[in-house]
């Protein structure tokens, strides 16, 4: 089942906080930073909610698109980091926009944007005709801020879609591997009295040399396995929307499938890495930068805690 891009929005935090204001409080460097990971500054919140940022990106997805929240079919956000365990995002989004559709919440981490796309699609199978798709993350509230391996990667930020039937969605691949090592937020351990289990503390934990590795290899085989279920060659993809981790993991993408690296796309310098919204930011970045032509591919690429990745392949245009 396929869909087509209607319209994107996006909304990222005014307050950008950079590397020199981090080695005011943490044992790190701008330079360390800025060589390690590739981000000079992150945009983070100082009073919205992830709420509110996912309804800030709403709103450009609906405006471009010419859809107002009435005839919206579905809302489905993909997030680790809610304002709420329950209500969902979506939910929450649902009511701020004063829409009255079904709404609910996608979690695969990093790759949470490109499995809400899929969950999408399968709803366009049944007939749906609206769906509005948000990935939207307030990152700088799970991150432990003395931990220095996390506290300058992640960022806060939200992205959107809004989809229509139709049939410029052309492949995607979604992987799971189960493992909660590597890179987990555990959850509040509660006040239960009867609970005999020390837990880990509620904040990202992350073995970044181990998610390194996955994320590089996951990048380039889900990649190369989109392009060719799309019956296309790497050469025919105009734009590649990476997930924004590190600049090294696209930069090894780059060289490792021997692509053209000004159409892998990076804005991680200034957004950092902001999970499951990163590559509705940049797609929403590239539909308003005026580069895309119709009929152009597109391939997004994402990876994270699961440890999850996907891909998919989507055609520009379609209208
Ligand atoms: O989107 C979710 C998926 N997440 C990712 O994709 C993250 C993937 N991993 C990474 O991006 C990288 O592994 C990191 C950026 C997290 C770390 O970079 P690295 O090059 O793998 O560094 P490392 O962990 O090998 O650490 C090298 C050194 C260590 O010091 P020693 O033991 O060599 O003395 C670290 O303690 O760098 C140190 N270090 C830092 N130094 C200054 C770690 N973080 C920092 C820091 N500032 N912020």
């Amino acid at each position: 089942m396929s869909f087509r891009i209607l319209g994107t929005g996006s909304y990222l935090p005014k307050r950008s906080v950079y590397n020199d204001e981090l080695s005011q409080f943490i044992d790190t460097s701008d330079e360390w930073i800025q060589q390690r990971v590739g981000i000079s500054s992150r945009p983070i919140c100082t009073t919205e909610t992830t709420a509110d940022m996912a309804y800030n990106a709403a709103l450009g997805a609906l405006e471009m698109s010419g859809v107002s929240p009435s005839e919206l079919d579905m809302i489905l956000c993909a997030t680790v980091s809610a304002d709420y365990a329950a209500p969902s995002l979506a939910c929450s989004l649902q009511s701020m926009l004063g829409a009255t559709c079904p709404a609910m919440d996608i979690n695969a981490a990093c790759s949470g944007f490109i499995y809400t796309l899929e969950t999408a699609a399968a709803f366009f199978g049944r007939g749906l005709k609206r769906i509005l798709v948000v990935g939207a993350e307030r990152l700088s509230r799970v991150v432990d801020w003395s931990d220095r391996s996390t506290a300058v990667i992640f960022a806060d930020g939200a992205g959107a879609m809004m989809l229509g039937d139709g049939d410029t969605y052309i492949s995607s691949k979604l992987c799971a591997k189960g493992d909660a090592e590597v890179l987990c937020i555990p959850s509040f351990a509660g006040t239960s009295p009867y609970y005999e289990v020390e837990s880990k503390k509620p904040y990202v934990h992350m073995n970044g040399q181990e998610v390194f590795k996955f994320a590089v290899n996951a990048m380039c085989t889900d990649l190369a396995d989109v392009v060719a279920a799309a019956g296309l060659k790497i050469d025919d993809i105009a734009w590649i929307i990476p997930h924004q981790a590190n600049a090294r993991i696209i930069d090894a993408a780059v060289r490792k499938l021997d692509l053209k690296p000004e159409r892998c796309l990076k804005n991680i310098e200034t957004t950092g890495n902001t999970s499951a919204a990163s590559v509705a930011i940049l797609a929403d970045e590239l539909f308003r930068s005026g580069k895309l032509k119709d009929g152009d591919y597109i391939v997004m690429a994402a990876f994270g805690a699961g440890l999850t990745s996907a891909a998919c392949v989507i055609r520009w245009g379609g209208w």
